[in-house]
């Protein structure tokens, strides 16, 4: 890639799946899918690596060795995770040097346990199942980045929720304020996340041009309180 091209861009990976047979943290797989990422993408270095899917057999000192690899030879400038819960990042803090930076985790309008259980603090509901640690808390006490993957889509790639008859509710309540600050709903539905005061930074898998501006335009909104509420219950979760 060419080099003044390259420094203009923030290239992030991950890795840690190895597809429909396990995860892996160990060190050796580490150094190798790296290896593999860079030459896939033609560039000498990332700017952030995560660790994806959480290894049960994760051997903190070994993740440790590698990212200090990583780091000295000039491949990796930040490091991150993936799915992980406060203590697992605590383990790989306990020998890892680098600040973990991001975790990417999944959050939508359809999908919004992570700010659920904390709205639903010691009630016997569903909602208020802590499915994750505390997760958005302990990201915000130690400044890790939330970086909300699929952000349209509600269910484990359940599809997208925007437009669908299965969300009538949800969608007419995002229209509704989609005219109001005349822009499209795919806005709306990114301002919800951006309205959090977490500072997350979705991570949207579109490829399409029109559907992207539509993302951009939701960094000039900022949803009332009213709103941001209005919308979570739009989705089917009832305050207590
Ligand atoms: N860490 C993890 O465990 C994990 C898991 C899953 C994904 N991810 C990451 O998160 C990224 C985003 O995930 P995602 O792709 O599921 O996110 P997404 O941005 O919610 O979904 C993008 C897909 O939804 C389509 N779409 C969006 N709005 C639509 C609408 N109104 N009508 C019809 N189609 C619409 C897009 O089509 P167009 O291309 O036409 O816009 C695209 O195919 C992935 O690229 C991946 O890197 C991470």
């Amino acid at each position: 890639m060419n080099p003044a091209v390259r420094e203009k861009i923030i290239l992030q990976s991950k890795l840690g799946i190895v597809s429909g047979k396990m995860f892996d943290f160990s060190k050796e797989y580490i150094l190798s899918a790296t290896d593999a990422i860079l030459k896939r993408l033609g560039t000498e270095y990332l700017d952030v690596l995560l660790l994806h899917r959480p290894d049960a057999l994760v051997e903190p000192q070994e993740v440790a060795e590698a990212f200090d690899k990583l780091e000295s030879s000039g491949k990796v400038r930040y490091f991150g995770v993936s799915n992980q819960n406060p203590m697992q990042i605590e383990l790989l803090k306990k020998y890892v040097r680098q600040p973990i930076v991001a975790n990417q985790l999944q959050f939508s309008i359809a999908h919004a346990n992570l700010v659920s259980a904390g709205i639903n603090v010691n009630m016997t509901t569903d909602s208020a199942t802590v499915r994750d640690g505390g997760i958005l808390d302990y990201a915000r006490i130690h400044d890790i980045t939330i970086q909300p993957w699929s952000p349209f889509q509600h269910g484990f790639f359940g599809g997208v929720f925007l437009d669908r008859e299965k969300f009538p509710v949800l969608n007419a309540k995002i229209d509704e304020i989609a005219e109001k600050y005349n822009v499209a709903n795919t806005t709306i539905a990114i301002a919800w996340i951006l309205r959090h005061p977490a500072k997350m930074q979705p991570v949207s898998g579109t490829t399409n041009a029109k559907r992207l501006a539509d993302i951009v335009k939701a960094s000039d909104i900022y949803l009332t309180r009213e709103e941001w509420y209005e919308i979570y219950q739009a989705a089917g979760n009832v305050l207590p």
